[in-house]
């Protein structure tokens, strides 16, 4: 965190499912104390984990917590984590019982108490993170949302450019960002399965790093930044943190984005984090929770 700061990342997006906000707390206090940076030019967003959204007193006591935990006094953005509620005090992974499920008028509940966060300066902005074109059109019709989420973040690479998507919340001011654009390599053995997209080893990929003498990481990064995406790449290694800011001196040219494009053709499940884990209550699995967008 400190690196990441040092090398001029402002935004920061925490959750407290990541289990590591207080650390991050500790890491964004010494770099204001240090004058790194003032809290005026952070961007710090954290999101609301599912075993805490299906009451309001549980909903104040996540975001106290995390409050408490990143030592701010008020979050730039607040994502609720994933649009299926868990019961709360479950054990992670759930049993099937613990999966509440989605449902446009919990969500809407669960909404509603950000509102009220945001009122009380707690909050600049909400926003939502794994949600379709159907569940946000549930939840911005008229008469629902009072503020309308700022954001969606969902899994975004180029084998899974999420363009309809993109399209719907461009021309409603919402904000997409990215999570995994790297593919997520490092992720836990229980989102891995055979067939899944890897482009950080995509021949693609590192043709048009080798054409602008740049990392197969840095393309997955500007690429994002031209379509408009806001993008989240983690690491942990400094080298990594500083190369992956500097994607401004380079653009991806026409044949570049074509050969890109092509990565998203095809059938088959584009995803790694297919939210299977919170679902385990529908019929049909994971494909029931992302009505039908599921491909790209
Ligand atoms: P590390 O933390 O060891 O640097 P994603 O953002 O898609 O979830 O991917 C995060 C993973 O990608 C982490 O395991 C991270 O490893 C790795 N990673 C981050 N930046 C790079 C990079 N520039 N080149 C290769 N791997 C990277």
């Amino acid at each position: 965190m400190v690196a990441a700061l040092k090398a001029g990342y402002r935004h920061i997006d925490c959750a407290a499912a990541y289990g590591n906000e207080a650390e991050v707390g500790a890491a964004i206090a010494e770099s204001l104390a240090a004058g790194v940076c003032t809290r005026a030019d952070l961007f710090i967003t954290s999101k609301l984990w599912v075993t805490s959204c299906s009451e309001p007193a549980l909903i104040r006591e996540a975001l106290e917590k995390t409050l408490a935990n990143l030592k701010l006094d008020y979050l730039n953005l607040y994502l609720v984590h994933w649009p299926f509620f868990i019961k709360p005090g479950a054990s992670f992974p759930p049993p099937v019982s613990d999966c509440l499920g989605y449902s446009a008028e919990s969500y809407l509940a669960t909404w509603r108490e950000l509102e009220a966060a945001v009122d009380a300066g707690k909050l600049r902005h909400i926003g939502c993170s794994n949600m379709t074109v159907a569940k946000l059109t549930a939840l911005c019709a008229p008469g629902r949302a009072r503020i309308q989420p700022a954001v969606n973040q969902v899994e975004s690479h180029p084998f899974l450019p999420q363009a309809p998507l993109l399209a719907f919340c461009a021309a409603r001011g919402i904000l997409l960002q990215a999570f995994s654009p790297l593919g997520s390599p490092a992720r836990p053995a229980r989102l891995i399965t055979e067939g899944d997209p890897a482009p950080l080893a995509e021949p693609a990929v590192i043709a048009a790093a080798a054409k602008h003498g740049v990392s197969p990481a840095q393309v997955l990064i500007r690429w994002q930044v031209q379509r408009g995406v806001v993008v989240l790449p983690k690491s942990t290694t400094p080298e990594r943190i500083a190369a992956n800011l500097d994607v401004f001196r380079f653009a991806l040219d026409e044949a570049d984005l074509a050969a890109l494009a092509k990565l998203a053709e095809g059938e088959g499940c584009k995803r790694t984090n297919k939210g299977s884990t919170f679902v385990q209550n529908l019929p049909g699995g994971w494909r029931d929770a992302w009505d039908g967008e599921y491909i790209n």
